[in-house]
């Protein structure tokens, strides 16, 4: 039995995820989404993993995109887990609600809470409190993945009603604002020039201009770009200098480029397997 893994990740989270439970599941292909839009996306497997992270309670647009593309296969098992900082809401219940929409039924659908990327509302919090959520997510994907080794049907997680009311009503206003939020970016004077914020953007939304970033209003709101600045040098509203960065401990840089890079050479839509599974250990 075969699974193919289709992740996106800003700061590693979710691809920690996805090559956690490819490394429980065994025979299991990790796949960026990125590589996979715009085409129509065929897989062999008999087990199809989307696993992401939450943007503001719901879902990102690369993950929409990639859903919309998805070959409609009705013989396979669909299971999804949410990245997220503890506040999934109705995100699992929005990507149940698409599938179906196009014929396909998520069967299992989990909240995975790891450390905050969320940098506008501050840091990822103490290093106890990372290792704590890293290690709590790592025995609960150890739980679903025989789960979904067994293909059962799992109702899909989500958070308390007030949440999912409010928060999708949320999600559903600021929706069309994201691109542009990238209008709070600022670049101080630590800049070196070296180029990695526009190599990094999955989604070629920065230029340098006379050696420094400029932020071109397509956004996706990853946050790749300010976590992972060498000299912290992005900024974003008039908090982040003093917050910690963040990105998971055991995802490089040059995992992160890899699928950024691979995408924009991208049109090859067979020879799609991410091939960093068992790379990127350790920073
Ligand atoms: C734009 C944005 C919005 C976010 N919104 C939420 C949210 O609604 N709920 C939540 O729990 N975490 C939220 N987060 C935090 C991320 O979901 C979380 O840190 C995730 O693990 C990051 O995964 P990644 O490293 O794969 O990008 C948000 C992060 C970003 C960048
Ligand atoms: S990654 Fe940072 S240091 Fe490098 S060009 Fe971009 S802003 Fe400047
Ligand atoms: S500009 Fe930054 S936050 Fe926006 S999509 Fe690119 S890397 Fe992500």
């Amino acid at each position: 039995m075969k699974t193919d893994l289709f992740f996106t990740t800003g700061t590693g989270n979710s691809l920690w995820a996805a090559r956690t439970v490819a490394d429980e599941l065994g025979n299991a292909e990790l796949i960026p989404m990125l590589w996979a839009a715009g085409n129509p996306v065929q897989s062999q497997a008999d087990a199809v993993g989307i696993i992401f992270p939450v943007h503001i309670w719901g879902l990102p647009q690369q993950v929409i995109t990639f859903v919309n593309a998805l070959a409609i296969d009705t013989s396979k098992y669909y299971f999804a887990l949410a990245v997220n900082a503890g506040q999934v809401a109705a995100t699992l219940l929005q990507l149940k609600k698409i599938m179906k929409s196009r014929g396909l039924f998520l069967s299992s659908g989990f909240d995975i809470v790891m450390p905050s990327n969320y940098i506008p509302w501050g840091g990822p919090g103490s290093e106890d409190k990372r290792m704590r959520r890293i290690s709590d997510a790592k025995e609960k994907i150890h739980k679903i993945s025989s789960i979904v080794a067994k293909r059962e049907r799992w109702p899909v997680e989500k958070g308390p009603l007030w949440q999912n009311i409010l928060f999708s009503w949320f999600y559903k206003f600021s929706f069309s604002y994201i691109p542009t939020m990238d209008k709070d970016f600022w670049v101080d004077d630590k800049c070196n020039s070296c180029t990695l914020c526009k190599k990094i953007c999955p989604c070629g939304n920065i230029d340098l201009k006379t050696g420094k970033p400029v932020w071109l209003h397509h956004c996706e709101q990853c946050l790749a770009c300010i976590q992972w600045c060498p000299k912290e040098a992005i900024q974003y509203g008039k908090k982040t200098p003093r917050y910690e960065r963040y990105h998971h401990p055991e995802v490089t840089l040059e995992d992160i480029i890899s699928i950024s890079q691979r995408a924009s050479r991208s049109g090859d839509a067979q020879d799609n397997t991410y091939s960093l599974i068992g790379q990127g250990r350790s920073t």
